[in-house]
């Protein structure tokens, strides 16, 4: 399985570092953010990854990274045309890249302690559509939130940023996604905030009955306020609390 890491967006929430440095190569711990996501996803054995991310910074991201050498991953890198036009518009760079049936795509800004080998082996086992990892936190209005069924076996649907959160979980940013996510996102209009939202694709797949989802078992941050950054760096230097792990 291929993996693809969406590092573009203007950053604004982490001004006025994100003037001149993309956010995913802002410290996290020891290492540049963008880091943390190839690691998890090399540990899970996907080792070629695409880095989608903007025109604006890319060369930063090559000078970093490299071929992935150094990391022991082959990287792969994609400009985003559309800067500003969400996540599900930015995954259609991925397109060309992914010539197998399915692949797993992570918010560069996610950071997190789980290991991903048992998400992407359920989804290898799952015959087709897509599959969404949760996680209870309790700032569920920055966030894509699941209604799930009474057995809560099924996500009904996602709504993104809700006024009224219909449960405790969000919807976290590591989406694995068969090749049918391209013809999804074609469908969806932009939303309000006028981008193409990950959320309406994923609700693309709930009303095929074809979303399944795991709960994170360990720490996750969004790492794209100030807050959450220094969060970030203090969960991957190991200082964390049991209550940290709903964050
Ligand atoms: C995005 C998604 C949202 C998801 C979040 C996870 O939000 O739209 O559904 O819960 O990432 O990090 P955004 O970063 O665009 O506000």
């Amino acid at each position: 399985m291929k993996g693809v890491i969406l590092a573009g967006g203007t950053g604004s929430r982490l001004s006025p570092f994100t003037r001149v440095i993309n956010k995913h190569l802002l410290p996290v711990g020891q290492f540049p953010m963008i880091y943390w996501p190839i690691l998890r996803l090399r540990d899970a054995g996907i080792n070629e990854i695409l880095i989608i991310t903007n025109k604006k910074h890319i060369n930063s991201f090559i000078k970093i990274l490299g071929d992935g050498k150094e990391l022991n991953v082959k990287l792969f890198y994609e400009i985003q045309i559309n800067e500003g036009a969400g996540i599900a518009d930015s995954l259609l760079g991925a397109k060309s890249f992914i010539d197998e049936e399915k692949f797993i795509a992570i918010l560069g800004d996610n950071i997190f302690k789980d290991a991903l080998t048992p998400y992407v082996q359920a989804f290898l086992q799952q015959e087709k559509g897509a599959r969404v990892l949760l996680k209870e936190v309790k700032d569920l209005s920055r966030y894509g939130v699941p209604q799930l069924d009474d057995e809560k076996k099924r996500i009904k649907s996602i709504i993104e940023k809700p006024v009224h959160p219909p449960s405790s979980y969000c919807v976290t940013g590591i989406y694995l996604y068969d090749k049918s996510v391209f013809q999804f996102i074609n469908a969806i209009h932009p939303s309000i905030r006028n981008e193409f939202e990950i959320t309406d694709v994923n609700n693309l797949y709930a009303k095929e009955n074809d979303l399944e989802f795991d709960i994170l078992k360990g720490w996750w941050v969004d790492a794209g306020t100030h807050d959450s950054l220094y969060k970030a760096s203090k969960y991957v230097n190991g200082e964390k609390t049991v209550e940290d792990d709903i964050n």
